[in-house]
């Protein structure tokens, strides 16, 4: 609502089960959406109604050009020249393996490698987005062998490497996600005995092409 205006065209390039194609559809914007699980692709396309607004899923690698020629047809097809807010929300790196295919960047051998990828597809996006629109990134850290790995810093920084101004950082606390819920005990067990503090949060960075 913020970032946009009905009839724009909303990106993301790691798709997943879908949240922002039902987000984009229930707030009348159109939409693309990419991810390397073609089974999450076929999911959602049963499921997102494109009567008014187009929804567009692809099965594909974002780090790679050709995922991207594909979408700029669909953007010649459709009469649009541009995406006007993109919407990045990758693996945090290596914590949950999405996949087997080997250009899933959860599957990256070193926290380099997955940056390396994730610049791919930032680049990638912002070949396609409108000049002063905004790419957002959900992102959250690790823990990994005794270290805080701040994968979020890191994001930023491959973000602001490509030119994009930062414009704000959400922490979402995560307390209460379900994902996490009834694991309270065992996440503060794991946090006293291994000196560090409990994960409640994630970032949502938002910057201006
Ligand atoms: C954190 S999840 C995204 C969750 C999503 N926001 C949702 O609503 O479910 C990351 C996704 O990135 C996908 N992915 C990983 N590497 C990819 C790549 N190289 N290209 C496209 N998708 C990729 C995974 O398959 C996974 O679905």
């Amino acid at each position: 609502m913020r970032y946009t205006k009905r009839n724009d065209v909303v990106f993301d390039p790691f798709v997943g089960s879908g949240t922002t194609a039902y987000e984009a559809e229930s707030l009348s914007r159109h939409f693309i959406g990419v991810d390397i699980q073609p089974e999450l692709i076929k999911h959602i396309k049963s499921n997102v109604d494109n009567k008014n607004y187009f929804a567009e899923l692809v099965a594909g690698d974002s780090t790679d050009k050709n995922t991207f020629s594909n979408i700029t047809e669909i953007l010649n097809r459709k009469k649009k020249k541009n995406i006007q807010l993109a919407i990045l929300h990758p693996p945090y790196a290596n914590i949950i393996k999405f996949s087997n295919h080997e250009k899933d960047l959860s599957n990256t051998k070193s926290l380099r490698d997955f940056l390396n990828g994730f610049s791919l597809v930032i680049s990638n996006t912002l070949d396609l987005l409108e000049k002063n629109r905004y790419l957002t990134i959900v992102i959250g850290d690790k823990y990994t062998q005794g270290k805080w790995i701040p994968l979020g810093f890191y994001c930023l920084n491959e973000a602001q490497k490509l030119g994009l101004t930062l414009k704000s950082i959400i922490i979402k606390n995560m307390e209460g996600n379900r994902a996490k819920q009834n694991k309270e005990a065992i996440w503060k067990y794991r946090a006293l005995s291994s000196d560090y503090y409990i994960f409640k949060h994630e970032y949502i960075l938002i910057f201006k092409n």
